[in-house]
């Protein structure tokens, strides 16, 4: 058989690295699209791809534009493409909700649509997110449950979502939409709330800072580990038939948990460094979402393995490592 085509739109974020190095470990040729600027100081750019850069091909197009993509997958004609490219902070006020609807809907329209007319049989995977659930009115959420989000990105991602739907009622196209909750790892944006904690644990630990501001500290989130969901991607497309899946632990942890598991593992009394800053309150968040993710259990035989703290632990390592700094020996959290 010959080696199959890997097509990855955002391969340069968290799940991208971790999906272009678990593909390319099962053998693909892996393709990745990125703005033209990545492409000119690539060790700037696409930190999170230096170690791959001899072993994926990274073409420059713009999601925003129809004819770039349609002349990318032209090239390309991939086997499987997976979708993860999307303006993808969460903000409940509505800030630049044009460009964040626009381009989010349009980047997976323009792509579908490229590749329904080039290469139907390409298998088309779509990154949908618990904020498509918003403020459910159920808990815990799973592929039955309402969607009702209360974001421009949720609302963005709802939209994407009944695009694959359509594309693959309409057109039998093999499309799949994975509904996935939070999930972290080293690789994490330093806009995201693990990711800032733990960064911020190393900078104190190193004598740069002295003090760590964040929001609600109350806000709970079903956080699983990033290496493991980029599997269950893979797995949604290796099925038969084309579906959506909830990819969860199904575990509630509070931002005061990861807070006070990452303090400790770096031997720091948290209550000594942490401010909350009305600046960082998110209003309009008074639902957990938490997901029930037995359908990709019983299907695609996916479950999450790594322990919430581990993975703490884990973030807080890499994030002294670069700072040069040893952590104090493991403390039981
Ligand atoms: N970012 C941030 N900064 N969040 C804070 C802070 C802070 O200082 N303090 C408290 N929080 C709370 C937020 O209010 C939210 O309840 C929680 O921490 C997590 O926020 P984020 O880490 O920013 O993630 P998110 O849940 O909004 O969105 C992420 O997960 C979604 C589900 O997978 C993003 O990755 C989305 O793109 C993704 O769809």
């Amino acid at each position: 058989m010959s080696t199959k085509r890997a097509l990855i739109t955002g391969v340069n974020g968290q799940d991208g690295s971790y999906l272009a190095e678990e593909l390319l470990e099962r053998g693909y040729e892996v393709f990745g699209l990125v703005r033209r600027v990545g492409l000119e100081a690539p060790e700037h750019r696409l930190e999170r791809l230096v170690h791959l850069l001899d072993r994926i091909d990274l073409r420059a197009a713009s999601l925003e534009s129809y004819a770039g993509i349609f002349n990318a997958v032209a090239k390309i004609r991939p086997d499987e493409c997976y979708h993860l490219a999307a303006a993808s902070f969460v903000s409940y006020e509505f800030d630049d909700e044009f460009s964040t609807l626009t381009a989010n809907i349009n980047g997976t329209h323009y792509l579908l649509a490229a590749l329904k007319d080039l290469v139907p049989d390409c298998r088309f995977y779509f990154a949908g997110t618990s904020e498509m659930f918003g403020s459910a009115a159920s808990a815990p959420q799973n592929e039955q449950t309402r969607f009702r989000p209360r974001s421009i990105y949720g609302i963005s991602k709802v939209a994407g979502f009944e695009l694959i739907r359509n594309y693959r009622e309409r057109y039998g196209m093999h499309a799949s939409s994975g509904i996935l909750f939070n999930h972290e790892s080293p690789r994490r944006g330093h806009e995201f709330v693990t990711r800032k904690i733990t960064s911020g644990v190393a900078r104190i630990l190193a004598g740069h800072a002295s003090e760590l501001r964040l929001g609600n500290l109350d806000a709970e989130r079903d956080w699983g580990y990033a290496k493991e969901y980029v599997k269950a991607m893979w797995l949604m497309l290796q099925q038969p038939e084309p579906d959506d899946y909830v990819i969860a632990t199904g575990l509630l942890h509070s931002v005061r948990d990861f807070v006070r598991i990452a303090f400790q593992c770096a031997g720091l009394d948290w209550e000594r460094y942490v401010v909350t800053d009305p600046h960082f309150f998110r209003t309009g968040e008074s639902v957990a979402l938490c997901g029930d993710a037995s359908k990709a259990r019983r299907i695609l035989g996916w479950m999450p393995n790594k322990g919430f703290e581990e993975m703490v632990r884990e973030m807080v390592e890499a994030d002294c490592a670069a700072l040069g700094i040893p952590l104090p020996a493991r403390e039981a959290v």
